[in-house]
């Protein structure tokens, strides 16, 4: 398989470039301190390396090798999936190395290094999260063979980009997605719109997501052991088989079967999607 991974050239970034980063570290930290999941802030520290702005991923790797054997390496964009999966499946995370420019602080289409790094990298540090991450990739790569990868994108996004996990009474955040989102970290925890329903898995591997705005349903786990139990027991291959003659759910649906937390107002869906309110990223 062809090697896509490129050299991050860490000197080749501007000053501009590093304080962007900074700026959306610190607004992000701000936010996430009451939102995020407290193995997420854990992990943040990571990120803390001994020179500011955005991080050196040889110095980052470093890290993360010595917490659980992952690394990151750069990527020019979008890549195969089969590269993507071959690259999780080995333990290797693989990150944009471009960052945003300041006029798309709050809405970008493509993930850049501060979605990819900052958003994606701090769970790495968490043992059963990195497990789950490398049999992900094994999974996907399995997927494939069944013509079913739309069915684990769909466990991917609900999960390692738009995830909620409980807290104790509360809910907190630990999809990438929502923590390098200033706008849907707010909205996935403090509003009163989107449908929280429990994790599930068999339902999730049925159920559309959007791309263009805010989630209108997140899928809350009850601990990372939950999920990657859930996930490693449980055979995708004749699961696939048995979720193709059932009916596709639409975004934003609840179904009687549904476990549901709270029936969301989806008043944030019902008003359009105003210029701007896009998420950031993914
Ligand atoms: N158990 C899945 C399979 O049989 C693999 C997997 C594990 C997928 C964890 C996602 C997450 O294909
Ligand atoms: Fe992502």
């Amino acid at each position: 398989m062809s090697d896509w991974t490129i050299p991050q050239d860490w000197a080749g970034y501007s000053p501009g470039e590093h304080a962007l980063w900074d700026t959306l570290f610190a607004r992000q930290v701000a936010l996430l301190s009451t939102r995020a999941a407290p193995a997420f802030l854990e992990g943040l520290d990571v990120l803390r390396l001994s020179k500011p702005g955005i991080p050196d991923f040889a110095e980052l790797s470093e890290r993360l090798r010595q917490a659980t054997g992952w690394s990151v390496v750069a990527v020019p964009g979008l890549i195969p999936d089969e590269v993507f999966f071959e690259n999780l499946a080995n333990r290797r995370f693989v990150a944009g190395r471009f960052i945003r420019k300041p006029d798309q602080i709050d809405y970008l289409q493509e993930p850049d290094v501060f979605h990819d790094v900052f958003g994606h990298v701090p769970l790495l540090v968490n043992p059963v999260f990195a497990d789950y991450m490398q049999a992900y990739g094994r999974g996907g790569l399995r997927s494939m063979q069944y013509g079913s990868l739309h069915r684990l994108a769909r466990l991917y996004w609900y999960t390692v980009e738009f995830g909620l996990i409980r807290d104790g009474a509360g809910l907190k955040l630990y999809g990438a997605g929502i923590a390098s989102s200033a706008s849907e970290s707010r909205f996935a925890i403090d509003s009163d719109s989107p449908t929280r329903l429990q994790f599930d898995l068999r339902r999730i591997m049925r159920t559309h997501y959007r791309i263009d705005d805010f989630q209108q349903n997140y899928f809350v786990i009850d601990s990372f052991d939950q999920l990657l139990r859930e996930t490693l027991e449980t055979d995708f291959g004749p699961l696939y088989a048995e979720l193709d003659v059932l009916p596709e759910i639409g975004i934003g649906i609840v179904l009687p079967g549904d476990r549901v937390l709270n029936r969301g107002t989806q008043a944030h869906a019902a008003r359009g999607r105003a210029p701007g309110s896009v998420h950031d990223v993914n």
